[in-house]
């Protein structure tokens, strides 16, 4: 990594000024005038010394040139106002790193749990399990590429008290052979759940019927757990449809993740331990609860209820006994993607487990999204205002067509001629109705990633279709098409007898554009090393972006397949590395690209 290079280089010269423990930082000017890295260690540093930092910058940018004049990595290094040192890469160099390909290894081997998703059984999948299945599935994706061993789980809430309620609603009202056969039984599922509260409202005694079931699934009765599982089983029968519309998948416990149910025979060794280490106490009404350190401004956590029933936490703390049992790493990494709404909650659980000596702050991660935010308010499955995410995926599916100017209506036989909307209009497709459905599939789904992966994930977004579906400017679809342009490029290169799309030739001048995607290209491996440490996908879509618009630049002020002959090679070695990357970077954000549109 060229940015790693410059700092050790950096590193060097201050260490023989004596100076060895300075942070050197090194970054990316926004403005190409600053050159392609820059740092302000010297401003820093002078500080430190009691030095003048323009004359120290200076200083340092003496030593540096000397100790880079044979290496072939840096052409021009400079001071700036008021200190700042700013180098630009040899053209030699910056060719030889937009061809490579390969991610530092960041995670040795080391194990992470890389949790997300987890939506509820018979609860609707929400906007916010979309959210987290996203991210999480993209931090996953990262941690990957960079070398970290990835256990992908999904931590599915398929036990509490609402199964006593679900289970007495399905024997009141509800009717299996239709939940059987149901597309999407969870809408049923949900219909009887809302139905009981209406009921409970003028008759209390339901809540007690429903304790009643909830004690007898507990206590292991044939019936309760055989409508459990069945509510397992309708749930997982949408969960496994959205899950490979998104194209995303899990590792553990046969691709389905350990749920909370998983834990229930694992909770007594916890309360034993807890109990133990003499961390639990009995709080007011009654009930098992944790508190913490006065300074420490949580409030107390329960851990078990007054009837002795456990809570999600008490779940948690099982899943990460298990996890750290199971796992055999003892720097094992834990993270929980879950939406913001629940970060004191993770708060407590991380400052339980430190206290429990099972884990230190560095090994726990909470990555929160923000809420959807509704103009109605906050959405509630029991009133029943929740947007359906089969909904949001069928319009999404719609728009995408839209896109293609195509209606669903079009039969297989017909076949559709389209130009390419970024602007490709002398190119024309001719696809039929199937290869577009298929297209529309992988545009719609690329769109909704996209939108949610491009902002940082705490950042609430205000529920607009034209927002979640977002196909114009910085959007996944505009991505796509980026590529599929350097697809077609580098298919009329074949036809015009070019076999090879690296950029080998050695040429003299280039342009600006060609020099501004040279850089950009040349600095993949760092985004990406840098998002995987920050776990921060966003940094990958942001630079995919500028990455297309650069590309997009070049290619409206060049020819490419048209130009002379002794740069058309390296054109054409750029248009393909522009599209290898791209296609790398969308991969790991989870977003296919498409080979047409
Ligand atoms: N099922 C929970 C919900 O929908 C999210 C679970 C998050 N993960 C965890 N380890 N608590 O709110």
């Amino acid at each position: 990594m060229l940015k790693q290079e410059i700092a050790q280089l950096i590193q060097k010269v201050l260490e023989t000024k004596g100076i060895a423990d300075a942070k050197v930082m090194v970054d990316y000017p926004a403005d190409p005038k600053h050159g392609d890295y820059s740092t302000n260690v010297a401003l820093i540093a002078a500080k430190k010394l009691g030095k003048n930092p323009m004359e120290f910058a200076e200083e340092l940018v003496e030593d540096l040139r000397f100790t880079i004049k044979d290496l072939g990595l840096i052409e021009k290094i400079e001071m700036a106002k008021p200190g700042f040192i700013n180098f630009w890469i040899t053209q030699d160099k910056l060719m030889k790193e937009a061809q490579k390909f390969e991610f530092p290894n960041i995670g040795k081997k080391r194990t992470v749990v890389v949790e997300y998703s987890s939506p509820n059984i018979a609860k609707p999948f929400t906007i916010g399990h979309l959210r987290s299945t996203i991210i999480g599935d993209a931090v996953a994706n990262l941690l990957e590429a960079t070398g970290w061993n990835v256990k992908r789980d999904n931590h599915v809430g398929d036990w509490g008290t609402q199964f006593g309620k679900q289970i007495y609603a399905i024997k009141a009202w509800g009717n299996e052979n239709e939940l059987d056969k149901a597309d999407r039984p969870v809408k049923l599922l949900v219909a009887l759940y809302i139905k009981f509260h209406d009921e409970a409202d003028t008759n209390p005694a339901l809540e007690d019927e429903a304790r009643a079931w909830f004690k007898r699934l507990e206590d292991g009765d044939d019936e309760a757990r055989r409508l459990w599982q069945k509510c397992i089983d309708w749930s997982w029968k949408e969960f496994d449809a959205i899950y490979q519309k998104l194209g995303v998948s899990f590792t553990e416990n046969n691709g389905r993740g350990y749920g909370e149910a998983y834990f229930e025979d694992k909770m007594a060794t916890i309360i034993t331990e807890l109990r133990k280490k003499e961390l639990l106490e009995e709080g007011k009404e009654g009930a098992q609860i944790v508190s913490f350190a006065e300074g420490s401004k949580l409030p107390p956590l329960m851990i078990l209820k007054k009837d002795g029933a456990s809570l999600y936490a008490t779940r948690d703390l099982a899943t990460d006994k298990f996890r750290l049992d199971t796992y055999k790493d003892t720097n094992l990494l834990i993270i929980n993607e879950v939406g913001a709404e629940q970060s004191l909650y993770f708060r407590q659980l991380y400052k339980l487990e430190e206290m429990l000596g099972w884990f230190t702050p560095m090994q726990r991660v909470h990555i929160k999204h923000g809420l959807y935010r509704f103009k109605e308010g906050k959405m509630s499955t029991r009133k029943g205002n929740v947007i359906w995410l089969e909904d949001v995926l069928e319009e999404a599916v719609k728009r995408a067509m839209n896109l293609q100017n195509l209606t669903s209506d079009l039969r297989d036989t017909e076949v559709i001629t389209t130009s390419n909307k970024v602007g490709d209009a002398a190119r024309q497709h001719i696809l039929n109705f199937s290869e577009r459905l298929e297209i529309a599939e992988k545009v719609s789904i690329g769109a909704i990633k996209w939108n949610d992966l491009k902002r940082t994930p705490e950042q609430d977004i205000a529920f607009a279709w034209e927002e979640v579906l977002n196909m114009q400017g910085n959007s996944g679809p505009y991505m796509q098409y980026t590529y599929v342009r350097t697809k077609s490029i580098l298919d009329k290169a074949k036809a015009n007898g070019i076999a090879t799309f690296d950029f080998t030739q050695t040429i003299t001048k280039i342009s600006m554009e060609e020099r501004e995607l040279l850089r950009l290209l040349a600095r993949f491996d760092e985004v990406v090393a840098e998002a995987a440490t920050r776990f921060s996908p966003s940094t990958v879509a942001t630079y995919l972006f500028e990455l297309a618009q650069a590309f997009n630049l070049f290619y409206q002020k060049h020819q490419i397949i048209k130009a002379d002959t002794d740069v058309k090679q390296f054109r054409i070695g750029l248009t393909a590395a522009t599209g290898n990357v791209i296609k790398r970077g969308l991969n790991l954000l989870g977003i296919q690209a498409p080979e047409k549109m």
